[in-house]
């Protein structure tokens, strides 16, 4: 399907919920309707939910499907077995991030990307001080197949760590924005011995997670540490990004009604959280309840992803959902809205 087809039946989609007295043949003006205003809106093409994440201690993807249409329930695809084990680094991955294609790639392209680090064989000191500098990236054209696994160097030698990559298709730039969390060490202390800088979040633009632009910081809050952002479009130039304060083992939410490098303010106050003890926030739009979004915050001292809900992003305040049929142990992922015809192709191959 082309783009523009795209473009049209997202906005008539659209329209058609604002508007149903309009026959869907009469030519219509949808100029108004950036194709970016629907992240926040219903849309009856949306039939379910795909998953990955990590398990427990168990660093390679899993996916998971919703039960139908429900953003809270999910049951296991593979068996529960992994879909995918990476070959490359230090064969483990954590915090598997599915990322839609945008622009030419939009609904033709999907990467997985995620951090390459399988504690099993290190300990979180020596992870963090010369741990991977490198991002896993998976690409696929049906979310099905996975392939041409690679592992991208983002940093220089003076990084300890390249910790939970994501990313978002900039419309405005026409690139991908990608993120991750690193501290420094002096050039004097190539070992990487004395003290670091604080963590913070790092970013630069793709166009096809091969080459990558030179990084720069994102987000600085020195001295408090932040790790795993994860940004949530809200349509326009809005945008809610959630982060962990590494600092305080804590989860807040930032708004930005001027883009990505707009001003980002705390809606609750600077010392607002969503929730204490978590880590590895995924925000997700509701597939049939326009303005409603879910987040799933990883307990990672306990039983791992559980839901949560709100009507109000901007608002900052969310509340736990029905956890009843979500499953245990999900670690650090993320959550792609699906139709009808990927979900059964995911159940095909998966039975
Ligand atoms: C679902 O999405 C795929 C890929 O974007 C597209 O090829 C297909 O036509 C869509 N199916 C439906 C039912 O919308």
């Amino acid at each position: 399907m082309s783009l523009l087809n795209m473009r049209s039946l997202i906005s008539l989609s659209v329209f058609a919920t604002c508007a149903l007295a309009a026959p869907a043949s009469q030519a219509l003006d949808f100029s108004s309707f950036s194709p970016r205003s629907v992240h926040q809106r219903a849309d009856p093409s949306l039939t379910g939910y795909l998953g990955a994440f990590f398990l427990g201690d168990k660093p390679s993807v899993y996916f998971y499907t919703s039960n139908g249409n429900n953003a809270n329930s999910f049951k296991a695809l593979n068996k529960g077995q992994p879909v995918i084990n990476p070959t490359k680094g230090t064969k483990g991955v954590r915090d598997p991030s599915l990322i839609a294609g945008g622009g030419r790639e939009a609904s033709k392209k999907w990467y997985i990307i995620g951090t390459d680090l399988e504690i099993g064989k290190t300990t979180w000191d020596a992870a963090q001080r010369t741990g991977s500098r490198g991002i896993f990236v998976w690409e696929s054209v049906d979310l099905v197949n996975w392939a041409q696994e690679r592992l991208v160097e983002v940093e220089d030698k003076t990084a300890g760590m390249v910790w939970a990559p994501d990313a978002i298709w900039d419309a405005e730039k026409g690139q991908y924005l990608v993120h991750w969390a690193s501290k420094f060490y002096a050039t004097s202390d190539p070992q990487h011995t004395g003290s670091p800088s604080a963590t913070r979040i790092r970013y630069a633009y793709t166009s096809d997670f091969k080459t990558f632009s030179a990084p720069q910081d994102y987000i600085n809050k020195s001295p408090t540490n932040i790790i795993d952002l994860n940004i949530l479009p809200l349509g326009d130039k809005t945008y809610a990004r959630f982060m962990k304060d590494e600092t305080a083992k804590t989860v807040f939410t930032e708004i930005s009604t001027t883009g990505l490098f707009g001003s980002w303010a705390r809606p609750g106050g600077s010392n607002a959280i969503i929730a204490s003890g978590v880590e590895g926030p995924a925000a997700y739009w509701d597939n049939q309840v326009q303005g409603k979004a879910h987040l799933l915050l990883d307990f990672y001292g306990s039983d791992g992803y559980r839901p949560y809900e709100t009507s109000d992003v901007k608002g900052g305040k969310w509340t736990a959902s029905d956890r009843t049929n979500f499953p245990k142990n999900l670690r650090h992922g993320s959550v792609l809205p699906v139709n009808a015809t990927i979900a059964s192709a995911l159940a095909a191959r998966w039975p």
